[in-house]
């Protein structure tokens, strides 16, 4: 009874000093709130490179790593050998578009011709709609991207592998738009007269 009497007590103590606005609220075992923690970018002397953020062990990789075998100056065979094997349809042009859009529009420009916002000062980039990278197979495309080309830098890190051939699908895409068939064409002229 005597310890019910106290229970009863505490309770009351320590919930109207929890709604007294002048004091702080007690905190009543409080071991799991108030633990030493850090921000990832906080410093901390307990860690090897006195970083918090710990680096993960040497030779990690991710589970999804893939060996890639093409280096910068092996283009042209991974034109002949890589397939894209992402199918071409309406998300992949716009996943491809997006990643275009975020990663390669501020020197490759909007519609691929090399006005990117950065050029000049950045030195112009090739043309994407010329002759020469129409002809380009994907694989040869998607090498430029991982491994980058003279001055463009590699996007290995930033474009995942599906996202560089999506984005492949998009550069197709910006450049068919600029060089039509005659049936594309024939199917604008249809549309403009059935207004
Ligand atoms: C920092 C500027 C820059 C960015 C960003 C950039 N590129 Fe480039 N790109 C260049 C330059 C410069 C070249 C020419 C490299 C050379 O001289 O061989 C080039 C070359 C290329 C080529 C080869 C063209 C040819 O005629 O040989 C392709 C394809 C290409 N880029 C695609 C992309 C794609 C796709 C992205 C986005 C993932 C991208 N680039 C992002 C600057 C850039």
């Amino acid at each position: 009874m005597n310890n019910l009497r106290i229970l009863a007590l505490a309770i009351i103590f320590l919930s109207a000093a929890g709604c007294s606005k002048s004091t702080p609220a007690w905190e009543y075992m409080p071991d799991m709130y108030d633990f030493p923690s850090f921000k990832a970018q906080e410093a901390d002397s307990q860690s090897p490179n006195g970083a918090a953020a710990r680096l993960a062990p040497e030779n990690t990789v991710s589970r999804d790593y893939q060996i890639y075998r093409y280096s910068a100056q092996d283009t042209e065979k991974a034109g002949r050998e890589l397939k894209n094997p992402i199918p071409r349809t309406r998300s992949a042009l716009e996943r491809g578009q997006k990643v275009y859009n975020t990663y390669c529009i501020v020197c490759h420009g909007a519609r691929g011709s090399g006005d990117g916002y950065i050029v000049p000062p950045y030195p112009r980039p090739p043309n994407l709609l010329s002759e020469k990278v129409d002809q380009c197979p994907y694989g040869a495309i998607f090498n430029v991207i991982t491994r980058g080309q003279n001055l463009m830098p590699n996007y290995e890190a930033q474009v995942s592998a599906p996202d560089r051939w999506m984005t492949i699908h998009y550069i197709r895409a910006l450049q068919r738009a600029d060089n039509p068939t005659p049936e594309d064409l024939s199917l604008l002229k249809k549309s403009e007269g059935s207004k």
